[in-house]
């Protein structure tokens, strides 16, 4: 895939989505958005890939948030068009394939959430990370209203969007806002460990965990209890069921059919 603004690699099964603007510390323009949904469109459907990792390239930022410059000047019309078209947010939000963010340094504004819309978030020791969308002016607008708070609780959320202040990844660490913190020269190697570990799964009960888990963020309790119930018996009519249960019994590692 060839693409002006990121890039898209392959380590066996595990996607490297690497947004490519270093030099602007990987902000991210509306061209460089529509690039990450086109190449998660079509990771999402490539039988080939099972996971992806979604990084910043160089060594300083993972994502400084969305372009400020295109900020200015932007009527009210259209900002709802592009909602309208759907968001790089939504898009990372309907991935089927579970997605990593490495969050390599700089993690602000719409990059905080580019981070938060992913299932899973492996940090630097030198991230930082801010929702800092209140310093210019404006609120968050890529779902951190919604995300964040369901992340690292009401509080949390409203010090961090209501002061739009930076805090170091073992802080993100200690209120939930990054699973996992990593010195910086491992970073890469931890993350594509966890994501190989979940490429190897069966990839209909990863997706279906995927759902079921995602899901207690948007469902009371009561509701989200039946899906579960309800993609548990799903479940039971694949093969990789079977064959997961036979490998345990027989002693053996199971062979996935990814049906
Ligand atoms: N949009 C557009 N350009 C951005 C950007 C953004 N969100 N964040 C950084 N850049 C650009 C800078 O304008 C600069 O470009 P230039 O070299 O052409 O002047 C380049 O990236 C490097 O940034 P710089 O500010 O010089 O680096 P720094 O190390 O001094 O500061 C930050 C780093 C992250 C603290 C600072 O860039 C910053 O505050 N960025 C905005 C972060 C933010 O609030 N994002 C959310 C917006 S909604």
């Amino acid at each position: 895939m060839k693409y002006d603004t990121i890039l898209v690699d392959r380590e066996a099964s595990v996607a490297l989505v690497t947004l490519n603007r270093p030099d602007k510390l990987n902000a991210m323009s509306m061209m460089m958005k529509a690039e990450v949904v086109d190449a998660l469109r079509k990771l999402d459907t490539d039988p080939d890939v099972r996971a992806a990792v979604v990084t910043g390239a160089g060594d300083k930022a993972f994502v400084a948030g969305a372009d400020i410059e295109e900020f200015a000047g932007r009527t009210p019309l259209e900002q709802w068009r592009m909602y309208e078209r759907g968001t790089l947010y939504d898009a990372v939000d309907r991935f089927e394939k579970p997605v990593l963010a490495m969050i390599n340094g700089f993690c602000l504004g719409g990059g905080l959430e580019l981070a938060m819309a992913c299932d899973v978030r492996i940090a630097s020791e030198r991230a930082v990370l801010g929702q800092t969308e209140i310093n210019i002016g404006i609120l968050p607008g890529g779902g951190a209203s919604q995300r964040l708070p369901r992340l690292v609780g009401l509080g949390n959320a409203l010090k961090l969007t209501l002061t739009g202040d930076r805090i170091d990844a073992h802080e993100a660490l200690r209120i939930g806002l990054v699973d996992e913190v990593v010195p910086h020269a491992k970073l890469r190697e931890r993350t594509m460990e966890i994501a190989s570990r979940i490429a190897s799964k069966g990839a209909v009960a990863t997706r279906l965990a995927k759902r079921a888990v995602r899901a207690a963020a948007r469902l009371p309790l009561d509701q989200g209890l039946r899906y579960e119930q309800s993609l548990f018996a799903l479940v039971m009519a694949t093969e990789d069921k079977e064959e997961g249960v036979r490998a345990f019994l027989e002693k053996r590692a199971p062979t996935w059919r990814d049906r």
